[in-house]
This record gives C-alpha cells, sequence and structure tokens, in this order.
C-alpha cells in the first residue's frame, strides 16, 4: 500500500471521464488499498480514484465518526438510478480543492447500484450524508467538481485563485471566515 498524491485544481485531470473497471484483478485491488491509505491520511471520508490521477470508476469512502470504528466502503462502477425529488443543502468540501468549502443542493435521496470487490451486485438506497457524499464522489467519475453546482462567480474565483497559486508553486490564499463543517472527498 502506498500513500498516492492527490490531484488539486486546476489539474485537467480531474475533468476526465473514468472508465469502468472490466475485472476486479489485483490491479484493482492494490487501487482500492491506495485510495483508503491516501483517504485516511488526507484526511477525507471519500475519494475517487480519479483524484489520485486514475481514470477509474472506483470510490472509497468512510463515514464513520471520530469516535466510532472505521466502516471502509468501496463503490465499484457507481450509478445512479433514480434521485428524489426533495433536495437537501449541504456544505461540501473536496480533497482536490483543499479548503474550500461551499454549500451545495443536491437530491435528497438517491438509489445507487454498484459491485463490491468481489464482483457481487448491491443496490442500496441513500440518504443523509451518504447521499451526498456517492453523489459527489460519483460526480468525480464524470470530470465534474462540487464547484461546478455553486455560481459562476464563486466558482471563478476558487479556480482563478488555485490557478495563481499553481504557477507560483504555494498554496492558495483562500478566505477562511468559517470552520468547515464537513470535509467530503
Ligand atoms: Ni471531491
Amino acid at each position: 500500500m502506498a500513500i498516492r498524491d492527490i490531484l488539486i485544481i486546476p489539474d485537467k485531470r480531474l475533468r476526465l471521464k473514468s472508465e469502468p473497471v472490466k475485472a476486479i484483478d489485483a490491479e484493482v485491488r492494490t487501487l482500492v488499498a491506495d485510495m483508503f491509505e491516501t483517504m485516511y491520511a488526507a484526511p477525507g471520508i471519500g475519494l475517487a480514484a480519479i483524484q489520485i490521477g486514475v481514470p477509474t470508476r472506483v470510490v472509497t469512502m468512510d463515514l464513520a465518526g471520530k469516535e466510532e470504528a472505521p466502516q471502509p466502503q468501496v463503490f465499484i462502477n457507481p450509478e445512479i438510478v433514480s434521485s428524489s425529488d426533495e433536495k437537501s443543502v449541504y456544505e461540501e468540501g473536496c480533497l482536490s480543492i483543499p479548503e474550500y468549502y461551499e454549500e451545495v443542493e443536491r437530491p435528497e435521496k438517491i438509489k445507487v447500484t454498484y459491485l463490491d470487490l468481489d464482483g457481487k451486485t448491491h443496490e442500496i438506497e441513500a440518504d443523509g450524508l451518504l447521499a451526498t457524499c456517492l453523489q459527489h464522489e460519483i460526480d468525480h467519475l464524470n470530470g465534474v467538481l462540487f464547484l461546478d453546482h455553486i455560481s459562476k462567480l464563486k466558482r471563478d474565483m476558487v479556480v482563478k485563485k488555485f490557478t495563481k497559486a499553481a504557477k507560483k508553486g504555494v498554496a492558495p490564499s483562500l478566505a477562511k471566515d468559517k470552520e468547515p463543517s464537513h470535509h467530503i472527498g
């Protein structure tokens, strides 16, 4: 296992559409192990493979609270098969857009199909943090960032700051007027 570098915007690879996993082999198992190690080290509660530069439809997640035992979850080829009309708003952050948090509105409940590491198909109904996190990570697999769900004005400001910082090789200067409530991934 290894901790891998997490891609940061404006890295163009974050806009790639990831390819489905065809076979759950040793390569996929190593990828998943590396993703967990990278995610826990960050720390984050979710990670999509493309965030470590691998354009494959794999998501890792652990939504356990700080006092709880770890609850690692793997979603291979996850797909949203239905979404509720009801929306909910959640403050999101992203390991590829460090230190930036913004409220995002998404469907409150979703139904998702995916494969586990044994290749078994599952269908789950998700709400709350799981629904938010799954939508955020599945967006990554499609080259979509949570920035795409906020106003263009805010998005342009954030992208500009990160682009400028990347050129200088420093951390972007973001206004920190509030404590982050949730790191998503
Ligand atoms: Ni993210």
